[in-house]
């Protein structure tokens, strides 16, 4: 209560009108309670994982916010800095690539994400592991990304053969020592990936073991003329490899300052390691701006005037809509955007038009979700794929329409967002479904062996424990198989971000019916890290896979604890089993546990390798079709 009444404003200003700088179609941020940023002698402000979302969120007006509109609200933010001698600096975290039509849309992908990108100034960046999948992706950051940010791209653990020399070489330099503008603090920063083995081979990632046993290493955490130590990492801030750098670090540094920032599992995070070493991590998809404060840092500069405050920390996740950036910025609707930022929208909107993005494909009746409901439900995206979608469009194929019944499998991670109310675009295929991978099958399976592999993949049972990462059946990552090494289970750790369904809720605030659904954060250091007040969202447990019947009827008796097989009528003999390729090895294991020894050169494209996601899409413009216009009601 004490703390509401301090820290939270609640405004009595609604945005009515739709005029924002936003993406022209982005909906208008709305008024919601928020918390200030706690601004301190040392700030910053984190992304990671944005995954190609710098067009910001265009159906949810909590994330509604753009890349250019970032960049006006660091532009104020840096002003506040130099008015009041404080400091700022921005860091990101990697895994700027892949995910979002506006980077994977364009032939070469990300022909118009680094250049929007790289008109931020950002003080420390890294790499993630998307960068690294491809050859031509890490090239990319060699070649553009690291000259663009030169200097304070860091690259502690990655080399990479040089698309030039051919000489395997640091990406980037492997670490930085610099002196912030206004308060002199003398900062030794690094940058991270995590042990990460999926990466093309032109890459190489050494293990942070390795890394911190390296001359220059130990060398570089020697210096003694350090008034903080920044780690920056796609890393998670709950994992071996930063407990490692934290053990590492203190064993040179007793009692310097350090602060980590973490990525990859798309969690807004925030540890404490002890009480002068904290790590945040700052959500996903452009959702999320992490804030942190530091106040009490020594430094050479202002060490008499500063020697008795005493160090702390303080963190915020910001939503990225208009409204908390302007309220955050101290700016308004007239006084916010700056011509630099205005610019980088705008290029965003071009660059989004010569895609196409917002090109209609239907029209979604109503809202499907991921998670947010139970499945199954009518309300469920996997609900729609196994009752609608997939028997209806998988019927098409030359095998069904030969008579031939099928069993199609496909694991619930390969829907990586919801569908909303509204218009199907072609941006929305590539939020939902953004797989490359496409449908094969092994013909003529007994049926008592291919009804029981559904079971089989979703207990955590025999098959799974020979799959090393099994739960990304359920993971809303990117990626091939080659590549599902160092995937995070993201589903989990997203629900952990809010009140999970099955877990224990968190108090609900009186005035609960005024607030919008959104994060409502726990942390290390409690509850009040959201920039914005929410009213919590109910996430629910998801199977790892789903299946439908091509050609007959299944009826699910529920997946309920065991995730149990089904019962059919009219059940043949022999089935088709149809998957999608990203989860061969785990089918092929399952029919080998089951007794049926199949091979890969058993198994064959079905429906001529369409994907999921021109499956859907067919399946949309069919059954939900647009107006005459190509526009929805
Ligand atoms: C990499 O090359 C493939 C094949 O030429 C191309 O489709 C893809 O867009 C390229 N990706 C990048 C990041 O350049
Ligand atoms: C990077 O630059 C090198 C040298 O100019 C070139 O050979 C290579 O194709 C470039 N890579 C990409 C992905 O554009
Ligand atoms: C990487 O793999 C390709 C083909 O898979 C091979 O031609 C090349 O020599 C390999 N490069 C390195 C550096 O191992
Ligand atoms: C925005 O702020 C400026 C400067 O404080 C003020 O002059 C202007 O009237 C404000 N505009 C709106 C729409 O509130
Ligand atoms: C789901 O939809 C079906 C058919 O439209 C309807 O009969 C059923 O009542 C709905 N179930 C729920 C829980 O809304
Ligand atoms: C399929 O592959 C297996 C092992 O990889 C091999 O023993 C078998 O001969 C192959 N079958 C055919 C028909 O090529
Ligand atoms: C399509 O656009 C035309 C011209 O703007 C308009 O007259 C017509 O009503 C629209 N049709 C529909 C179905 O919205």
């Amino acid at each position: 209560m004490i703390e509401r009444s301090r820290n939270i404003v609640i405004s009595l200003v609604f945005f009515v009108s739709v005029s924002h700088t936003a993406q022209p179609s982005a909906p208008a941020p709305i008024a919601a309670p928020l918390r200030e940023l706690p601004w301190g002698q040392l700030n910053f402000l984190h992304t990671t994982d944005t995954h190609g979302w710098h067009g910001g969120h265009l159906q949810e007006p909590s994330f509604s916010a753009d890349w250019g509109d970032y960049i006006s609200f660091a532009k104020h933010l840096r002003d506040r800095a130099d008015l009041d001698g404080s400091d700022i600096l921005l860091i990101d975290t990697g895994d700027r690539v892949e995910g979002n039509g506006l980077y994977d849309a364009s032939e070469p992908k990300g022909k118009y994400t680094f250049d929007i990108f790289k008109e931020q100034t950002i003080d420390v960046i890294c790499s993630g592991n998307h960068e690294l999948y491809k050859r031509n992706s890490s090239e990319n950051e060699f070649n553009k990304t690291v000259p663009f940010f030169k200097g304070n791209y860091l690259s502690s653990n990655i080399d990479i053969y040089s698309p030039v020399s051919g000489v395997l070489e640091p990406l980037a330099p492997r670490f930085k020592k610099f002196t912030t503008k206004n308060q002199g603090i003398r900062i030794l920063a690094f940058g991270f990936l995590f042990d990460f083995k999926g990466n093309a081979n032109n890459t190489v990632v050494h293990t942070v073991e390795e890394t911190v046993n390296e001359k220059w290493f130990k060398e570089a955490i020697l210096d003694r003329d350090v008034d903080l130590i920044v780690v920056i990492g796609h890393v998670a801030i709950r994992s071996k490899e930063y407990d490692l750098l934290y053990q590492t670090i203190r064993t040179v540094h007793w009692d310097t300052p350090i602060q980590f920032f973490g990525g990859h599992t798309h969690i807004r995070d925030y540890k404490i390691y002890d009480s002068k070493s904290v790590a945040i991590e700052s959500g996903r998809y452009m959702e999320t701006i992490g804030f942190m404060a530091i106040n009490g840092l020594h430094t050479p500069k202002n060490d008499a005037s500063n020697a008795a405050a005493e160090l702390n920390f303080a963190r915020r996740y910001i939503d990225n809509n208009l409204y908390s950036l302007r309220y955050h910025s101290r700016k308004n609707e007239s006084t916010f955007t700056t011509e630099h930022g205005l610019q980088v929208s705008r290029t965003i909107t071009k660059a989004r038009k010569a895609l196409e993005l917002d090109r209609t494909h239907g029209c979604a009746p109503q809202d499907f979700w991921v998670n947010r409901v139970p499945y199954p439900s009518n309300n469920s995206i996997f609900t729609l794929l196994e009752n609608g979608i997939l028997p209806s469009q998988l019927s098409t194929a030359t095998r069904a329409a030969e008579g031939h019944k099928g069993l199609v499998i496909t694991n619930t991670g390969a829907l990586r967002f919801d569908i909303f109310r509204g218009s199907f675009t072609k941006d929305s295929t590539f939020l939902v479904s953004p797989f490359t991978s496409g449908f094969r099958y092994i013909k003529d399976v007994p049926v008592q062996s291919a009804k029981r592999i559904l079971e089989l993949l979703n207990n955590e049972g025999p098959v799974l424990s020979r799959l090393p990462h099994a739960n990304d059946l359920r993971s809303r990552q990117l990626g091939l198989p080659s590549q599902m090494d160092g995937l995070p289970t993201f589903s989990r750790s997203e629900a952990d971000n809010f009140e999970h369904i099955r877990g224990d809720s968190q108090a609900v605030l009186e005035d609960d019916q005024d607030l919008t659904p959104g994060y409502t954060t726990k942390d290390d250091a409690g509850t009040d890290g959201d920039d914005t007040i929410h009213s919590s969202i109910a996430f629910y447990d998801i199977p790892n896979c789903i299946q439908a019947g091509i050609g007959f009827e299944l009826t699910p008796d529920g997946w309920g604890s065991t995730f149990s097989a089904s019962v059919y009528n009219d059940e043949p003999d022999v089935v088709d089993v149809i998957y999608n390729e990203f989860i061969e090895r785990y089918i092929l294991l399952a029919l080998e546990y089951l007794g049926e020894n199949y091979e890969e050169n058993d198994t064959e494209a079905y429906l001529h390798g369409k994907t999921l996601t021109d499956i859907i899409t067919d399946w949309v413009s069919v059954n939900w079709p647009p107006d005459d216009n190509g526009s929805c009601p």
